[in-house]
């Protein structure tokens, strides 16, 4: 078995500036749980499909699992840690909260950045285009009528508030 060899990567995470020592050959999603921690991300299929390691890097969602960590140096990156403020859940996360949108939760860091990112794109999405923008997120539990109603509440919630374009603005700010 070939030896581990290990490398300094420098990331922007959750707005803090830090340094893990990493197997060069790691995945970004390995590096986000081993190397820096941050276990909310999760590990699915490895191969893109499933959406359970998704994150935003450099403002736009990705599947962390199809990044080698050494390419993603100096990037900014926000984890699902990094989606609420504080104690205050982040109005995708609440509205995933308030109409029941997931069970156990393992697809939900996924599916809560898709959730966002179609919303900022579309502020007023109809079921099809939920379903689409969930297109690349598995859920093994919900059967996604619950999820779907989620999303469209969070649509709702965040058109209805005066900062809705200063959503990806806070998380880049916190960055
Ligand atoms: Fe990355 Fe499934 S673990 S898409
Ligand atoms: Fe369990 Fe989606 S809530 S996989």
């Amino acid at each position: 078995m070939k030896e581990q060899d290990n490398v300094s990567i420098q990331l922007k995470i959750n707005g803090q500036q830090r340094t893990a020592d990493v197997d060069s050959r790691s995945l970004l999603v390995e590096a986000i749980r081993d190397g820096f921690d941050l276990k909310g991300t999760h590990i699915g299929c490895l191969t893109g499909d499933c959406g359970a390691c998704t994150v935003i890097v450099d403002g736009k969602i990705a599947k962390s699992c199809l990044t080698l960590a050494v390419s993603s140096e100096g990037c900014e990156i926000t984890t699902i840690e990094g989606m609420a403020t504080g104690e205050v859940l982040h109005p995708v996360q609440q509205s995933f909260w308030d109409e029941y949108g997931f069970q156990c939760g393992y697809c939900l860091p996924g599916m809560l950045f898709s959730s966002l990112d179609l919303i900022e794109n579309n502020a007023d999405p109809d079921e099809g285009e939920i379903r689409q923008a969930l297109n690349g997120n598995l859920c093994r539990c919900t059967g996604y009528q619950k999820t779907v109603k989620a999303v469209a509440a969070a649509a709702k919630s965040m058109s209805s508030t005066p900062v809705d374009k200063m959503i990806r603005k806070e998380l880049v700010e916190k960055a």
